[in-house]
């Protein structure tokens, strides 16, 4: 992977292919290579750049608590690294709120957002404190409650199911405990997303168990220039249960 450096870390990246510039932000608690099987259907269309967010894959993990806004910023970073003043944004569940915290931050180097299996809604009470409490316990019994939870409602691919309970098991678990808490005090993004003007297109499959198909029709109904491209029996992982019906829905938003 390609490396450069942030706020006293070195956080990776790999880019792929040419064309107008697409970043693929992967979701919790993941790296880029969830991405791997939509990248050939979209390389010879897009310059992909694919960074692990920090914490995650071969990024360093911060030592102090940190914000959706501090995984934007290291986006904004990458950019500048790269020579590049904007670009078109997909992010996957946790990633499509790091994309909406960039949208928030810098709306003038957004060509594009694409929410895959994500929402705009910030969480309610009870979630938020949920994800102390798995923060907590993840401190305490480490990682195996979280990984198991997640992988039961993730997905009906057992193949895709096997892959992203292996990915789970690799990341740190300071990762898990620092995105959990910036997912927890994430903004709602909604009202931002009403009054923006940047092309967005909505990627969800209907049998998504972690983040239902409804917090898409949802944005769809409040942002009418949405486009909306549901998945029948995806569940929370569309570019690899689905990889060509996502890979077309970028294609014909884009080009
Ligand atoms: C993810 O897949 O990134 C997370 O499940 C999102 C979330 O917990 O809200």
């Amino acid at each position: 992977m390609i490396k450069f450096s942030r706020d006293n870390l070195s956080l990776a990246f790999e880019r792929f292919g040419h064309g107008a510039p697409l970043m693929l932000i992967h979701g919790f608690p993941l790296d880029h290579t969830i991405w791997d099987e939509i990248v050939p259907l979209l390389k010879d269309d897009f310059d992909l750049i694919l960074p692990d967010l920090r914490g995650f894959g071969q990024s360093d993990a911060a030592d102090a608590d940190y914000a959706m806004r501090d995984l934007a910023d290291d986006l904004a970073a990458l950019l500048d690294h790269l020579g590049l003043e904007s670009a078109f944004l997909a992010g996957h569940s946790m990633g499509g709120y790091v994309a909406l915290a960039f949208a928030s931050a810098y709306p003038r180097r957004v060509r594009g957002l694409a929410l895959v299996a994500s929402q705009a809604a910030a969480d309610a009470p009870e979630r938020r404190q949920g994800r102390y409490a798995q923060a907590w316990n993840i401190a305490e019994n480490g990682i195996g409650d979280t990984v198991a939870a997640m992988t039961e409602n993730l997905t009906p691919d057992p193949r895709v199911r096997k892959f992203v309970h292996d990915l789970m098991r690799r990341q740190k678990t300071s990762a898990y405990i620092g995105s959990l808490k910036a997912m927890a005090e994430r903004a709602d993004t909604m009202q931002a997303l009403e009054e923006s003007a940047f092309p967005l297109l909505l990627v969800h499959g209907d049998a998504d168990g972690l983040i239902p198909v409804e917090r898409a029709r949802e944005i769809q109904a409040r942002v009418p220039r949405a486009r909306l491209v549901e998945l029948p029996g995806c569940g929370h992982m569309p570019m690899m249960e689905s990889p060509r019906a996502a890979a077309d829905a970028f294609l014909g938003w884009i080009t």
